[in-house]
């Protein structure tokens, strides 16, 4: 089979439904403009995040790792107006671009972006006592088994903990890659195999961006 088909059948469907509206080509491509790294949610991972944020009926959303604010947009638009999202970026000229991105979409007000590493603020706000209906766990890969950690005590019956990234182009087959990014999806990967506190579903996604997957789930 012929892989040319992914990208194909990605813009097919996002052209279909009418995925991209210009505020999220907006943000593709200031993200391209600033000179950051190209790899936000394809539209159609953005609509299946949307789809899951809507599903758990989600009023208190968690983002670990905003780069230029693509997938907080995406999500951020499944709140209704009392909902809230927290969005979390190491770099500050990348929470810069995600602040613009976030405005021109509207969501200001829902949405913040602290800025710093993460394993720093989520400590933070598992003190304020925050609960979150969703996290989506998109930063460091080799950091992932720790926001996981962190993603726990932020969660209650019921919250879904989405992360990005678990297939590397498969891999995570590897095993003795030395690829630190395989590294840190495997032994998230594995992590959840063993985690009795949730039930998971671990996803290929294939599109316009390197055939990758997703880790959904859910705590009991
Ligand atoms: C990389 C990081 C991501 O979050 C992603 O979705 C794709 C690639 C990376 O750092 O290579
Ligand atoms: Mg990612």
């Amino acid at each position: 089979m012929d892989e040319n088909i992914f990208p194909k059948v990605d813009d097919y469907l996002i052209n279909l439904f009418s995925l991209e509206d210009n505020v999220l080509k907006r943000a593709r491509k200031s993200i391209k403009e600033n000179e950051m790294p190209e790899i936000s949610v394809s539209a159609n991972q953005g609509q299946f995040l949307f789809l899951l944020a809507k599903i758990c009926n989600a009023k208190r959303i968690i983002e670990i790792g905003a780069l230029g604010g693509y997938s907080t947009i995406w999500l951020a638009r499944a709140l209704d107006e009392k909902g809230k999202l927290t969005s979390i970026e190491l770099e500050p000229k990348h929470a810069e671009v995600a602040k613009e991105n976030i405005a021109r979409a509207g969501l200001s007000d829902k949405v913040e972006i602290l800025v710093g590493d993460a394993l720093k603020i989520l400590p933070k706000l598992v003190k304020d006592k925050i609960s979150a209906n969703l996290i989506f766990i998109d930063a460091e890969k080799t950091q992932y088994v720790s926001y996981f950690d962190y993603a726990l005590k932020l969660a209650k019956k019921g919250t879904v903990i989405i992360a990005d990234n678990v297939i590397r182009e498969g891999k995570i087959l590897e095993e003795n890659s030395s690829d630190e990014m395989v590294i840190g999806a495997k032994k998230y990967n594995e992590m959840l195999s063993k985690n009795d506190k949730v039930i998971t579903s671990i996803i290929q996604q294939v599109g316009k961006k390197a055939y990758d997957g997703m880790a959904i789930s859910i705590v009991k």
